[in-house]
């Protein structure tokens, strides 16, 4: 039998696409998100504690996420009815005041791991279970940003959370994010790409930036709260 080769998708590539069957039904990628940043993201197994509490947290969030135009897509190597058999047993469940937490993003049935595959996400820790894979698809379709964790160590969604606001951010106004940026902070204006414009950059007072350096300009931003 022909072995199927997978090169991993990169920052900047066109998200993979596929077809799948899911707890809310079957999805096509990218049809069915016309228009919608995702999230996809993997996890190792249904029914695993870490697992359980990151699916916990990502429900309790979906609808700060869908406030900002995303969807999200889980997925592991499980069955269907695995799977609806565990987001059963999680609403059951009480942790961090979070209580009858209902899953109701699509989680994809990957026992063929044809999906995983295309996203790169069997890595060497296993050949039969997903890492803790995260990647942010805008709304072209484009991979904006991958992140991997191993199985023991738990994601922190609201670092997903900060990282989509920045890419939104970067996208609107042009401008890149410093580290650490929380919306409201203050953003980076773009490199000047000749000498005429860092010198322009550096005698132009203006209220709307302060620069440090002719390489290192922030865009004033309004506080909103
Ligand atoms: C967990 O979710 O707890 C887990 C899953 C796979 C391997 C180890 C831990």
């Amino acid at each position: 039998m022909e072995e199927k080769i997978y090169k991993m998708p990169l920052i900047g590539d066109p998200a993979p696409a596929f077809e799948a069957v899911t707890t809310q039904g079957k999805i096509k990628f990218p049809e069915d998100y016309q228009g919608k940043w995702v999230i996809l993201f993997s996890h190792p197994a249904d029914f695993t504690p870490v697992c359980t509490t990151e699916f916990m947290t990502f429900a309790t969030m979906a609808d700060e996420f869908a406030a900002l135009n995303t969807e999200l897509i889980g997925l592991s190597v499980d069955s269907l009815y695995a799977h609806i058999a565990w987001l059963r047993k999680i609403q059951e469940l009480k942790w961090k005041g979070m209580k009858n937490v209902e899953v109701k993003f699509p989680l994809i049935e990957d026992i063929k791991m044809d999906v995983a595959n295309k996203f790169g996400m069997i890595q060497s820790q296993s050949s039969t279970q997903a890492v803790r894979a995260v990647f942010i698809i805008d709304p072209k379709a484009v991979i904006r940003l991958i992140l991997y964790y191993p199985a023991a160590v738990g994601r922190n969604f609201d670092e997903i959370k900060r990282a989509l606001l920045a890419l939104q951010k970067a996208d609107k106004d042009g401008v890149a994010t410093p580290a650490n940026w929380r919306p409201g902070d203050d953003t980076i204006i773009p490199t000047p790409g000749s000498c005429g414009v860092a010198k322009e950059r550096m005698e132009t007072k203006s209220e709307d930036k302060v620069c440090l350096d002719w390489f290192l300009c922030f865009k004033k931003e309004k506080k909103t709260n």
